[in-house]
């Protein structure tokens, strides 16, 4: 863990998401981003809508951001209410812009810690969601559990998040590859620029040393540091997670792990090396 208390974990991730990070998100994780993690959301939103066939339901997403899940789930269920919950008012600001307003009358926003929500909240959900979320939370298993117990019986949990953060040199490596290529496509880093980032990807145990070498390259207009130190968890205790699934009476139906890339080419590379560090997870309540 990155930080020593859950104060230290809120304060981070207000910092970072009602900052500039948050303020420019949507610029820097565009849809093309991680187009098989998109497909993949669309596909498992579309078949777990469908199971209720009709009526309105209760859809939660927790720490939904700019509505990368809830906005799916609005445009595919039309009568729908969707509780849209994060601990950043600027996320949310920026969520509600996307909206039409006779969606804005279906989507209830909610801007507090997630734990303190699940735990005051009368609220029962049909469909409880989270995608990139989980790792910011300190008290994350609190909150699996939570949700479990605020879900209507065969109502479904769904989790994409990040499992683990990348530890060795090849891992480390091929991700700032993958960077490289992203800032290259989507950011309109210089042709030159590119070329010097991808050979420091190769590079980059001298990081002591190029440390501001690659910041005179990579110009952001927020602090990585402190975006680093918004993610709490660098290793996520799925076995725990199993286990509370288990204990609430939640019938796993898939779980999937993958590589967590930008560009397909990379995705696959480390799939034949079999590096997984993103997972997705669809459980059902069974009464
Ligand atoms: C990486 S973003 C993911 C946003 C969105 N779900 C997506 O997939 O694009 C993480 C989100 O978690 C929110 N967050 C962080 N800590 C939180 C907490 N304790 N309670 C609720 N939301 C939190 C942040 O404000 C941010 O919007």
């Amino acid at each position: 863990m990155s930080v020593a208390n859950k104060q230290e974990a809120l304060h981070y991730n207000i910092k970072v998401y009602d900052g500039n990070f948050g303020r420019n998100y949507d610029k820097t994780h565009p849809k093309e981003e991680n187009h098989y993690i998109q497909k993949h959301h669309l596909k498992i939103i579309r078949k777990l809508v469908k199971v209720f066939r009709r009526g309105s339901l209760k859809i939660l997403d927790i720490g939904c951001g700019t509505g990368d899940l809830s906005l799916k789930f609005c445009k595919i269920t039309k009568d729908s209410i969707i509780f849209n919950l994060d601990l950043s008012r600027v996320m949310l600001k920026n969520l509600k812009k996307k909206l039409a307003p006779e969606e804005i009358k279906r989507n209830i926003f909610i801007c507090q810690d997630a734990y303190e929500y699940l735990k005051n909240t009368k609220e029962n959900f049909d469909i409880i969601a989270t995608s990139g979320t989980l790792h910011h939370l300190f008290d994350y298993l609190e909150v699996v559990n939570l949700s479990c117990q605020k879900l209507k019986d065969n109502g479904f949990l769904y989790i994409a998040c990040e499992a683990k953060r990348h530890t060795n040199y090849f891992q480390k490596s091929i991700h700032l590859m993958d960077d490289a290529v992203y800032m290259y496509k989507y950011r309109k880093l210089t042709f030159l620029k590119f070329i010097i980032y991808f050979v420091y990807s190769f590079t980059h145990f001298l990081q002591p040393i190029t440390k501001c070498f690659r910041k005179k390259i990579i110009t952001t207009n927020y602090n990585p540091e402190e975006q680093q130190k918004s993610e709490i968890i660098k290793k996520m205790n799925m076995k725990e997670i199993f286990k509370i699934l288990k204990n609430n009476n939640m019938k796993v139906l898939n779980y999937e792990d993958s590589p967590v890339f930008k560009n397909e080419i990379f995705y696959k590379i480390t799939l034949m090396f079999g590096i997984n560090d993103y997972f997705q997870l669809i459980a059902k309540k069974v009464g």
